[in-house]
C-alpha cells in the first residue's frame, strides 16, 4: 500500500466495514490470506506488515492480523500477504515448502497464516531459535494437526540442532544406542519427510522493500493526511503538534494505534466513531529514555517493541533495579499472540480508558502499578504527569485522563533493593487468553528489615475496572512479612474485594480464592528474595512450597512418531505404506488452494445475512421487515413463507415458523448487494415473541418434564439385578461431560446459484455429505434432486460439524436464491456459527457398580442422557453409537446400558468428531477410578483386572479379538516409561460403515481423473485415494488427478464420517481401477514392455472403454435394536495413551509434560497422514476434556462465541514431549488391511483429564481427603482449583456467609451445561 490514494474511503467500491479491516481488500485480486474469526483471534488472517523508520533508517517487519488492520493506517507500508511470500506459478518459498513437505497442513484453511508467522520471524531472524518459532506461532489457531508438525517445519529454520533431544541428553533419538526405543524386528521408521528435499534457505533472496516507501517516510514535507469518506474522517497527523490541535478539535476522537480494542468494539458491539485520529508512526511516540531512576517509553511503542527495549534494558542494568521489568517481561510473554503484541500499543494507558468504559478483562492493567506515572499532553493544559496509582486505576475523575489529552509516554521506576515487585495471571490457556484474575503486587521494605513500608496490591478481573486493594495494604503497613501478617491480609482482602452474584463472567468462588491464592504465591515470592538477600536474619520457605513460584515454562514441542517401514521388496513406484504429503499441501501454503469464500463474484450475487431467535421457546406474534427492506442495497427479506417446498424436513426446520424453539434459530434472512449491507438490515429486523412454556434447557429439566427426541436404546447382557446382591461392595456415581464446539476454522459457506433453465441450481458448498444437501435443498425448493448439483472440493475442517448443518443452511440459501433468481453467497460469521449449528452433545451419565474387593467388577448398570437440542439431527445415532460403545475395554459380565437424547430448547447438537464415544467412555473410566480408590489399587491395576483378554462377544453380542487392545496397552505401560508417571489407558473405538462409489476416467494422454464419493476435508482421504489408484493401475501419482466431490459424477453418496472415508471409498476406487485394469489386461499382454501411454493408446483403437464406476456397498453390519444386539461394526480400532500433567494447585492451571500414544493401525496406507489425525485428534480431544467451555445462560443463551471465550488448544498447550506410534496389526476385511483413525485419538485425549485428575487426587491426599470426588469434564482451572481443597477455598466459604453470593454464584451444572450466573 504505496500510494495513499489507492484505499481512499471515497473509493466507491468500498464497503461500509472496509474502513476498519484489512481483509475485505485481499480478497479483491489475492484470496490467500484467509478470513475465520474476525476478532484478531485465530491469526488465519496474518499478513506481514514493512515500514521504514526514517529515524534509524531500518526497516520494520511484524504480523499483524488482517482483520483488524484499519486500511488507512497503512498509509506508507507495505503489506506482504502469502501470495507475495511465494507461489506454484513463481517460486515456492522455503517456509511454503517445508510447512508443506513436514505434513504441517491438513485442510489448509490456517496454513497461510501459519506461513506469514513464521516468514515474518525469518525476516527478522533468519536463525531463530526453537522458542522463537513457538512464540511466533503462539497467535494462530490450527484445529486439525496439533501444531506439532507445524512446529517442526519451523524448526527446520533453526541454527541450532534440530534433532529431538529426547530425555534432555541433546542426543537424536535415530542416534544409534537411542534405536532400542523399538524392537527391531519390528522394522520401525521414525522419517515422515526428507530434510536433504528441501531447497536452502537463502535469506538474502527476499523481495526489496519499496524505494518509494522510503522516500515518502523521509519526505521533510509531508503533510496532514485525511481520508473522508460518508460517514466517517480518518485523519493522520504530521507531527505531535498537529496531533495535539487535533486532539483538542475532537475530544472525543479515539486515538488509534492497534486498533485491537477500538476494532472489535466497532464490529461486535456497534461503536461509532465519525472521527479517527491515527498517529501510527509519529516519530515523537516512538522512543526509549533511560535515566538513573527510571526508564520512559513513547506511547507509540507497541508490545512487541516494548519487549525487546525492557529486554535490552534488563541485560544494562544492574539486577536489583530490574525486578519490575521482570514481571512486565513475564507478563508480556504470555498476553495475546504475537500479532497482537506487535499491534497494541504498550501506552497502556488507552486500554486502560477502554476498560473504564467497557471491559472487565484486564490482562495487563494490574501490572501498571509497576508503572509510575504517564505523561500525557493537552494544549489547554500543558504537559502533566498522570501518576499511575489506585486513584487513576479506579476512575477517579481527576487523575485520569481527560478526553482532550494524549498519552506521550510511560515512566518506570527502577526496582530497589529493599523492593519486590510480581505481576501473577491466570488465565484458561496459558497464552494468547485474557486472564480469569490477574494481580500486580509490590511492597518495599524498611531497609535491611521486613518491615512492610510500602504496599500495593491491584486485582484485575474482579470487578469493572482494576480493583486496588487500598485499605488492606494500609492496614497491614508497618507489619513484618510473617505468616500471621500472610492470614490477616488474606481475611482483609476478602473482606475488602467484594465480587457480586450476579458479577460478569461468574466463577465468584473461584475468583475469590484466586485473590488470596495469588496473594499467597506474592508472599512466598518475597519470603524467597528477602531470604536471598539475608539468609541469616530471613529464614527460607519451606521446601514443600518452593514449587509454588515456578510458573509453568513455554517449551518448544518435540517427539517421535513411528510406523512400520514399507516392506523392501514393494516396487519402488507403489506409494502405499509411504508418508506421501497431502494432495493439496503445497496448494495450501501459498494460499492457492481454493475454498468456497475464494471463489470470485459471481454477476449479480447477493449476499445473505441472518436473523436469529433471540428467545428460546416463544410464538412469533409479528415479524416486522420494513426497516430493513428501506436500507440501500437490500433486495429482500426471506422468511419461512417463501419456502417453496418443505419448510420442516425430518423434522429439521429451515425457517422457523409461527414458533421458535432455540436461541440462535434462523428466523429470516436478508438478501443485499454486500454483505455489510445484509448484516446492517438483519440488525433492523423486527420480531416481537410472546414466551411459551416450558423452556427445556438442561437434561435433567428434559428429564423432568420427559423429554426427549426418541426411544431409549439398550444393551444388556447377564442379569445385573442379580449380580448386584452378590458383590462385595457398590458404587453410585454421576458424572457430567460438557459439551464442545467444532471450531472448524472455516465457518460454514455456501454458494446456491440458480440457473435459467429447468429449476436447476448448481450448489457449491463445504460439507461430507453431498447427498444430504441434495436431498434437503430439494425439499425445499420441491424438486427433484436431479436438478440439483452439489459440488465440494475442500472444507477447512469439519469433524463432525459439516454432515447435516450444511443441509439445513443449504436449503436456507437454495430458498434465497430461488425467491430473489440471484445467486445467493451465504458465510455465516464465527459468532453466528457457533450459535446456530451447536456441536457435540453434553453427557449426564449415572453409574451403578457392583465388585468384589479385589477389584473383578461384577455388575453395572449405567444410564446416559444427552442434551440434543431442539430437533433431531444425529441425536438418535450418537446414542446408539454411545450406547454400544459403552463398555470400553473392559469385560463386565451383567452389563446393561441405557441412553436417550433429550429434546431442549438450545439449538440443534450434531455429529462430532468420535460420535458420542468421547462423552461416554467417561463415565466408563470415572467408575473404574471410583472401583480403585475402593479397593486401594490404581485405577491402572483396575484396568488390567477387567480388562478384555481374549477373542469375547460384547455386551450387544458381537465377536472380536481383542489382541490389538493388549498390544496396544502392553507398549504403552512399556514404553511411555509408566511406571515413572501417572496413566495409561486402552480404548476399542468401533466404526460405521456405509456404501461408496468412484468414477475414473483414463484419458488419451495417460492421465487418469479419480472421481469419488468422500469429500475432503483435511483427513488426507484424495491424497489416499491417488495413493490406491497408483497401486492399482500400477503409474506413478502424478498421473492421478483428483478434483473435487459433486453429485454429477457421483450420486447418491454416504457422508464421510466415521473415520470411514478412506475405507470404503478405498474400496470403490480399487473396484474402478480393477475393472479398468482388467480390460487393458489384453493390450498389455499383447506388449507387456510397452509404456502406459502406449496401452492406453491401443486400448482407445481398440475400442476398450477407459471410463468406469466402481463401488463398494459397505461393510456387512446388522444391529437389532430391539434385541439389543447385533454385529453393530465391521473392526475395531484400539489404542492406548499415557500422558503426565503437572498441576499447579493454588492456580488450577495445568502443564502437559508428556504423552505417548500407541494406536493400532493394522497397515497404515499413508503414515503421515494417519499420525497427523492421531495427534490432531488427541489435541482436540485435549481441549475438549480441559480447556474447551461453552458458556450457556440459563435462558439458554449462548455467550462464548469466537476465539475470546472458546478456547481451544494452541501450540503451548500441546505435549511438550509428544510421541506417537502406530502398532501392526490384521485387518483383512479393509483395502490393504489398513484401518480408519479419523477418531480414536479424540478420546485418548482424555489421559490428560485423567492424569489431572491424578494429580488433583494427590493433592487432596497430602490434605488428608481420601474420598472419591468426581471431576467432571473439562477439567477447566476452576474446576481443578476448586477440587484442590486447601486453606484458602476453605477461607472463601467460611467467609461466604457474611455475603449473599455463595448461593447462586456456585458453579452450578445445571444439566450438562456448566451455567454461570449472570
Ligand atoms: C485477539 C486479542 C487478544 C488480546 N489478548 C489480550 C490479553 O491476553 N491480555 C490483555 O490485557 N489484552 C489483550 N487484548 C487487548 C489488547 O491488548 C488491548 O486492546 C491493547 O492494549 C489496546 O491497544 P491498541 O493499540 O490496539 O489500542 P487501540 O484500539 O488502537 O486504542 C484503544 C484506546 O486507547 C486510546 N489511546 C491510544 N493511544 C493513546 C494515547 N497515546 N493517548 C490517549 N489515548 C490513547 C484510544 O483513543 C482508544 O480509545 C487482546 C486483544 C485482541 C484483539
Ligand atoms: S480472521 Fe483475523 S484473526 Fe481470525
Ligand atoms: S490445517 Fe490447520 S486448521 Fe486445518
Amino acid at each position: 500500500v504505496s500510494h495513499s490514494g489507492i484505499f481512499s474511503p471515497e473509493n466507491d467500491s468500498l464497503q461500509p466495514g472496509s474502513f476498519f479491516s484489512l481483509t475485505p481488500f485481499l480478497p479483491v485480486h489475492l484470496t490467500g490470506t484467509k478470513y475465520s474469526c474476525g476478532s484478531g483471534g485465530c491469526g488465519a488472517c496474518t499478513v506481514m506488515v514493512s515500514r521504514y523508520d526514517p529515524k534509524t533508517k531500518k526497516i520494520h517487519h511484524y504480523p499483524v492480523t488482517a482483520c483488524l488492520v484499519p486500511i488507512c493506517s497503512l498509509h506508507g507500508a507495505a503489506v506482504t500477504t502469502v501470495e507475495g511470500v511465494g507461489s506454484m506459478k513463481t517460486r515456492l518459498h522455503p517456509v511454503q515448502e517445508r510447512l508443506a513437505k513436514c505434513h504441517g497442513t491438513q485442510c489448509g484453511f490456517c496454513s497461510p497464516g501459519m506461513v506469514m508467522s513464521i516468514y515474518t520471524l525469518l525476516r527478522n531472524h533468519p536463525e531463530p531459535t526453537p522458542e522463537q518459532i513457538t512464540e511466533a506461532l503462539g497467535g494462530n489457531l490450527c484445529r486439525c494437526t496439533g501444531y506439532r508438525p507445524i512446529v517442526e517445519s519451523g524448526k527446520t529454520f533453526c541454527a541450532e540442532s534440530t534433532v529431538c533431544q529426547m530425555k534432555g541428553s541433546g542426543k537424536c533419538c535415530m542416534d544409534q544406542e537411542e534405536k532400542s526405543f523399538t524392537s527391531r524386528q519390528e522394522k520401525m521408521c521414525t522419517k515422515l519427510y526428507n530434510e536433504d528435499e528441501f531447497q536452502p534457505f537463502d535469506p538474502t533472496q527476499e523481495p526489496v522493500f519499496p524505494p518509494e516507501l522510503i522516500r515518502m517516510a523521509e519526505d521533510p514535507n509531508k503533510r496532514r493526511l485525511t481520508f473522508r469518506g460518508k460517514r466517517t474522517t480518518w485523519i493522520t497527523p504530521v507531527n505531535l503538534n498537529d496531533l495535539l490541535e487535533l486532539k483538542t478539535s475532537f475530544p472525543e476522537a479515539p486515538i488509534i494505534m492497534g486498533n485491537t480494542a477500538v476494532g472489535p468494539s466497532i464490529k461486535f458491539r456497534d461503536e461509532f466513531h465519525p472521527v479517527f485520529i491515527s498517529p501510527l508512526g509519529l516519530q515523537e511516540l516512538y522512543f526509549v529514555d533511560s535515566t538513573d531512576d527510571g526508564v520512559t517509553i513513547g506511547a507509540g511503542y507497541s508490545l512487541a517493541q516494548l519487549n525487546d527495549a525492557l529486554h535490552f534494558i534488563v541485560s544494562e542494568q544492574p539486577k536489583e533495579k530490574t525486578k519490575t521489568y521482570h514481571a512486565l517481561l513475564k507478563h508480556l510473554r504470555t498476553l495475546a499472540g504475537a500479532q497482537i503484541r506487535n499491534m497494541a500499543v504498550c501506552s497502556l494507558v488507552s486500554y486502560k480508558i477502554r476498560l473504564c468504559q467497557s471491559s472487565f478483562r484486564d490482562g495487563f492493567g494490574t501490572m501498571r502499578i509497576v508503572l509510575t506515572a504517564a505523561q500525557s499532553f493537552s494544549l489547554i493544559e500543558g504537559k502533566r504527569q498522570i501518576p499511575l496509582d489506585g486513584r487513576f486505576l479506579e476512575k477517579s475523575p481527576e487523575a485520569n485522563l481527560k478526553s482532550e489529552e494524549t498519552v506521550l509516554s510511560v515512566y518506570i521506576l527502577h526496582s530497589t533493593q529493599w523492593h519486590f515487585v510480581s505481576g501473577l495471571r491466570i488465565a484458561q490457556r496459558q497464552e494468547n487468553a485474557f486472564a480469569i484474575v490477574n494481580a500486580g503486587m509490590s511492597v518495599k521494605f524498611e531497609d535491611g528489615t521486613d518491615t512492610i513500608k510500602e504496599l500495593q496490591m491491584f486485582y484485575g478481573s474482579v470487578g469493572p475496572t482494576v480493583v486496588s486493594a487500598s485499605k488492606t495494604c494500609q492496614q497491614l503497613i508497618g507489619r513484618k512479612w510473617n505468616d500471621q501478617m500472610l492470614s490477616d491480609a488474606c481475611r482483609l482482602v476478602l473482606d475488602e474485594i467484594y465480587i457480586p452474584p450476579d458479577a460478569e463472567g461468574g466463577m465468584v468462588e473461584y475468583r475469590r480464592t484466586l485473590i488470596i491464592s495469588l496473594l499467597f504465591k506474592f508472599y512466598l515470592k518475597v519470603r524467597r528474595g528477602l531470604n536471598k538477600m539475608d539468609p541469616h536474619k530471613f529464614p527460607d520457605i519451606p521446601e514443600k512450597f518452593v514449587s509454588a513460584l515456578e510458573d509453568f515454562p513455554i517449551e518448544t514441542p518435540q517427539g517421535i512418531q513411528m510406523f512400520q517401514c514399507v516392506d523392501p521388496h514393494q516396487p519402488p513406484q507403489d506409494p502405499v505404506g509411504h508418508p506421501v504429503m497431502h494432495q493439496s499441501a503445497i496448494k495450501h501454503t501459498t494460499g492457492e488452494a481454493v475454498f468456497v469464500d475464494d471463489m470470485p463474484p459471481i454477476s449479480q450475487e447477493l449476499f445473505l445475512a441472518v436473523v436469529t431467535s433471540t428467545r428460546a421457546h416463544a410464538k412469533i406474534i409479528l415479524i416486522d421487515t420494513s426497516a430493513a427492506l428501506a436500507l440501500p442495497g437490500v433486495v429482500d427479506v426471506i422468511t419461512a413463507e417463501d419456502v417453496p417446498g418443505d419448510n420442516s424436513y425430518q423434522g429439521e426446520i429451515f425457517y422457523a415458523q409461527n414458533e421458535v424453539i432455540c436461541v440462535g434459530q434462523i428466523v429470516c434472512t436478508v438478501a443485499a448487494d454486500t454483505y455489510a449491507h445484509a448484516k446492517e438490515a438483519a440488525k433492523k429486523v423486527r420480531i416481537v415473541y410472546e414466551d411459551l412454556e416450558p423452556r427445556i434447557i438442561t437434561i435433567e429439566q428434559a428429564l423432568e418434564h420427559n423429554s426427549f427426541l426418541s426411544a431409549e436404546k439398550k444393551i444388556e447382557q447377564g442379569d445385573v439385578e442379580q449380580a448386584f446382591k452378590y458383590v462385595d461392595q457398590i458404587i453410585e456415581g454421576k458424572v457430567h461431560v460438557e459439551g464442545q464446539e467444532h471450531f472448524y476454522m472455516e465457518t460454514q459457506t455456501i454458494l446456491a446459484i440458480p440457473q435459467e433453465e429447468d429449476k436447476e441450481m448448481v450448489c457449491t458448498y463445504v460439507t461430507l455429505g453431498t447427498y444430504l444437501f441434495q436431498e434437503y435443498v430439494a425439499a425445499a425448493l420441491n424438486i427433484p434432486r436431479n436438478r440439483i448439483a452439489c459440488h465440494t472440493k475442500r472444507a477447512g475442517g469439519a469433524f463432525g460439524g459439516k454432515v447435516s448443518k450444511p443441509a439445513l443452511l443449504g436449503a436456507v440459501s437454495a430458498v434465497a436464491a430461488k425467491k430473489t433468481g440471484r445467486p445467493i453467497r451465504f458465510i455465516l460469521e464465527r459468532g453466528d456459527d457457533m450459535l446456530i449449528t451447536a456441536g457435540r452433545h453434553p453427557l449426564l451419565g449415572k453409574y451403578k457398580i457392583g465388585f468384589m474387593n479385589n477389584g473383578v467388577i461384577k455388575a453395572a448398570d449405567i444410564e446416559y442422557y444427552i442434551n440434543g437440542g431442539c430437533s433431531p439431527d444425529e441425536s438418535e445415532l450418537v446414542m446408539e453409537f454411545m450406547v454400544l460403545r459403552s463398555e470400553n475395554a473392559y469385560y463386565i459380565p451383567n452389563f446393561r446400558c441405557r441412553g436417550r437424547p433429550c429434546k431442549t430448547n438450545l439449538p440443534s447438537n450434531t455429529a462430532f468428531r468420535g460420535f458420542g464415544f468421547p462423552q461416554g467412555i467417561v463415565v466408563g473410566e470415572a467408575y473404574i477410578t471410583a472401583v480403585a480408590s475402593q479397593c486401594d489399587l490404581t485405577p491402572e491395576q483396575v484396568k488390567e483386572i477387567n480388562m478384555y483378554k481374549r477373542t469375547s462377544r460384547t455386551a450387544h453380542k458381537q465377536t472380536f479379538n481383542p489382541e490389538p487392545l493388549r498390544r496396544c496397552w502392553k507398549e504403552c505401560l512399556e514404553k511411555s516409561s509408566f511406571s515413572a508417571r501417572k496413566l495409561a489407558l486402552g480404548c476399542p473405538q468401533p466404526l460405521q460403515s456405509g456404501e461408496a462409489a468412484a468414477l475414473v476416467h483414463i484419458y488419451l494422454d495417460g492421465s487418469v481423473l479419480v472421481s469419488h464419493s468422500g469429500c475432503e476435508l483435511g483427513q488426507g482421504l484424495h491424497t489416499k485415494m491417488i495413493q490406491v489408484a497408483s497401486r492399482e493401475l500400477n503409474i506413478p501419482e502424478s498421473y492421478i488427478h483428483l478434483s473435487e466431490t459433486n453429485t454429477t459424477t457421483v450420486s447418491n453418496a454416504t457422508f464421510t464420517a466415521g473415520s470411514m472415508g478412506a475405507d470404503i471409498n478405498g474400496k470403490a476406487v480399487q473396484n474402478a481401477c480393477q475393472i479398468l485394469k482388467a480390460r487393458l489386461e489384453p493390450v498389455i499382454r499383447k506388449n507387456p514392455r510397452g509404456t502406459w501411454e502406449a496401452w492406453i493408446s491401443e486400448a482407445y483403437k481398440e475400442s476398450i472403454s477407459l471410463s468406469t464406476t466402481g463401488y463398494f456397498k459397505g461393510y456387512q453390519t446388522n444391529m437389532d435394536w430391539k434385541k439389543g444386539e447385533g454385529n453393530a461394526f465391521p473392526y475395531f480400532v484400539y489404542g492406548a495413551s499415557c500422558s503426565e500433567v503437572e498441576v499447579d494447585c493454588l492456580t488450577g492451571a495445568h502443564k502437559l509434560l508428556r504423552t505417548d500414544i500407541f494406536m493400532d493401525a493394522a497397515f497404515s496406507i499413508n503414515p503421515a497422514v494417519d499420525i497427523g489425525q492421531i495427534e490432531g485428534a488427541f489435541v482436540q480431544g485435549m481441549g475438549f476434556y480441559t480447556i474447551e467451555e461453552l458458556k450457556y445462560s440459563p435462558e439458554g443463551v449462548l455467550y462464548s462465541r469466537g476465539p475470546d471465550d472458546y478456547k481451544i488448544p494452541t501450540v503451548t498447550e500441546i505435549p511438550e514431549e509428544f510421541n506417537v506410534t502406530l502398532v501392526r496389526s490384521q485387518n483383512p476385511i479393509a483395502i490393504y488391511s489398513s484401518k480408519g483413525l479419523g477418531e480414536a485419538g479424540m478420546f485418548l485425549g482424555s489421559s490428560v483429564l485423567f492424569a489431572i485428575y491424578d494429580a488433583v487426587a494427590a493433592a487432596r491426599r497430602e490434605r488428608g481427603l481420601t474420598k472419591t470426588f468426581t471431576l467432571s469434564s473439562p477439567a477447566t482451572p476452576e474446576l481443578i482449583r476448586m477440587t484442590c481443597v486447601d486453606q484458602f477455598t476453605d477461607m472463601v466459604s467460611i467467609l461466604a456467609w457474611r455475603i449473599p453470593w455463595t448461593e447462586t454464584s456456585k458453579l452450578q451444572s445445571i444439566g450438562s451445561q456448566r451455567v454461570r450466573h449472570d
